[in-house]
């Protein structure tokens, strides 16, 4: 099939997607942030609420503490700026208490609204930073300590670091790890896994195959036994008793 036809930029962009972990010591001037972050804003969210909210951290201090609390990864140390994306709920309770009505926020439903929210914003602003030229990764690791990113950055009950993004101009270019077969995907009218022993035994493969001849840390994987590696372990349980202290009791 010939979509050649259909790959405009944005989608090529997209699909050229790959992070990146190593970065020149280029800065990224204030002015495309702001842009950046407007692109990002343009993101849909559930009923307009907005439920995100960002912090920059540019003090080299604060990036290596960081950087600790993530497991070590230099990335947050070496890009010039380190964004934690935080889903946040306490801008709402000044917006509703303007009103004087009572703010009934702590439901699993606005928690995931919140987490949805943050999550497409975040996507939104690394498209735009790479349609610059900028290069970045999200970091989950920020919530191996969730308690000690958020005192760092001062952040209130109600709002939840939910992970990091490391930014800045490439000093790498590796190949674009293939995604999933379409089939496996992309399910019409009705959900099926008929076809997914088939299509992940051919994922293996072609996952296989990326990883042997990778110009980076090349490994002889499967994607399935990736995961049913990293799926052997329970992770982060501290979790659900962050999430609490943070007001959200999800009932
Ligand atoms: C929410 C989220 C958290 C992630 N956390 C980390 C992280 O802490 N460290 C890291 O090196 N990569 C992290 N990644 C990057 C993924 O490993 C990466 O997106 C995935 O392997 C696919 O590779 P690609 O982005 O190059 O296509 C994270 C990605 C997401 C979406």
């Amino acid at each position: 099939m010939d979509n050649q036809k259909y790959i405009t930029e944005t989608i090529k962009l997209m699909q050229n997607h790959r992070s990146i972990r190593k970065f020149t010591k280029d800065q990224i001037p204030k002015e495309q942030i702001v842009e950046i972050v407007k692109a990002a804003q343009g993101a849909a969210t559930s009923n307009f609420v907005q439920a995100y909210s960002l912090v920059m951290v540019t003090d080299p201090i604060k990036k290596e503490q960081l950087s600790e609390l993530s497991n070590h990864q230099q990335q947050i140390i070496d890009a010039p700026v380190f964004f934690v994306f935080c889903a946040d709920m306490k801008r709402l309770e000044f917006a509703t208490g303007k009103h004087d009505i009572p703010m009934q926020y702590d439901t699993l439903e606005n928690f995931i609204v919140s987490i949805v929210d943050t999550s497409l914003f975040a996507e939104n602003f690394l498209t735009a930073a790479e349609s610059l030229g900028y290069g970045g990764c999200y970091i989950g690791g920020i919530r191996n300590n969730p308690k000690q990113v958020s005192d760092l950055l001062n952040l209130p009950d109600k709002v939840m670091p939910i992970f990091g993004m490391t930014l800045g101009v490439p000093a790498e270019n590796h190949e674009v790890k293939p995604r999933l077969p379409i089939d496996a995907i992309l399910h019409e009218n009705e959900y099926t896994t008929e076809n997914y022993q088939r299509l992940l035994d051919q994922y293996d493969d072609i996952f296989r195959d990326y990883y042997k001849t990778r110009t980076s840390n090349a490994k002889d994987m499967t994607w399935t036994q990736t995961m049913a590696t990293f799926f052997s372990q329970k992770k982060r349980t501290h979790m659900k008793e962050f999430v609490e202290t943070k007001g959200f009791h999800l009932y």
